[in-house]
């Protein structure tokens, strides 16, 4: 059975794309076939793939209306792990990729202005039903009040929290910045280790969505 992960958030520069290639490379490590689909017209995802060279994961891009034919071509192909990569600003591009997921993730700043633009993610993936967490990123050390703000925010939205954060790091721009991961330029480093806390529970709660489907 191929996992689904859509990341999706109306703002720029949230951290989809660097969460989205954390993730399929992680799933590649643990010998998933895995694959990112980039609907993003500017193809970051596919730049970084340019810069890393032959090794995984795969990274194709997709225009959204071709995103379900791809989807198939990649299952087609062996692929059981697909990690959806979406532009900011892009309601079609974000409906799309939600509706063909498992399970939606929304990478947030921890900050009013991105805060406040998660209601249309919100209201997507109310409407779509698909299991869907913000997950909070480039969180400040010692920044315990504006994650718990947030963490409200969210709920307003009735949106789900991911119990992992992660910090804000040099180790995920300075790696992807090289066409790699954080874990592959410091693998005892804070960043490598939020990302392995969030492979575990990822596993988990798509194994639960998957149930409940
Ligand atoms: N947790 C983090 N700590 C430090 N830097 C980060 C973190 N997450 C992302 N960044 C950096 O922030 C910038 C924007 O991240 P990224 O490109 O992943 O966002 P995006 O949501 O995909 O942007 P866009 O909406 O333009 O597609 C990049 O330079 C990235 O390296
Ligand atoms: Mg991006």
């Amino acid at each position: 059975m191929t996992t689904i992960i859509a990341i999706a958030s109306q703002k720029g520069g949230s951290g989809k794309t660097t969460l989205a290639v954390h993730l399929a490379t992680r799933a590649a490590v643990a010998k998933h076939e895995s694959c990112v689909i980039d609907t993003d017209p500017q193809a970051t995802a596919a730049t970084w793939s340019d810069w890393r060279g032959d090794f995984l994961p795969v990274v194709v891009t997709a225009p959204p209306a071709r995103l379900n034919r791809t989807i198939e071509s990649a299952k087609k192909n062996g692929v059981d792990f697909i990690v959806i990569d979406t532009p900011p600003h892009a309601d079609a591009a974000a409906r799309e990729a939600i509706k063909a997921a498992d399970i939606v993730l929304v990478p947030t700043k921890p900050r009013a202005f991105d805060l406040a633009a998660l209601e249309p993610i919100a209201d997507l993936v109310n409407f779509a039903k698909t299991p869907a967490y913000v997950v909070l990123n480039a969180v400040p050390s010692g920044a315990t009040v504006l994650a718990e703000e947030a963490k409200g925010t969210a709920k307003a939205m009735k949106l789900d929290i991911c119990p992992v954060q992660l910090g804000d790091r040099a180790a995920f721009h300075r790696s992807s910045a090289k066409g790699e991961t954080a874990a592959e330029i410091d693998p005892e480093g804070k960043a490598a280790k939020e990302i392995e806390a969030l492979w575990k529970w990822l596993n988990k709660t798509v194994k639960k969505a998957k149930k409940k489907k």
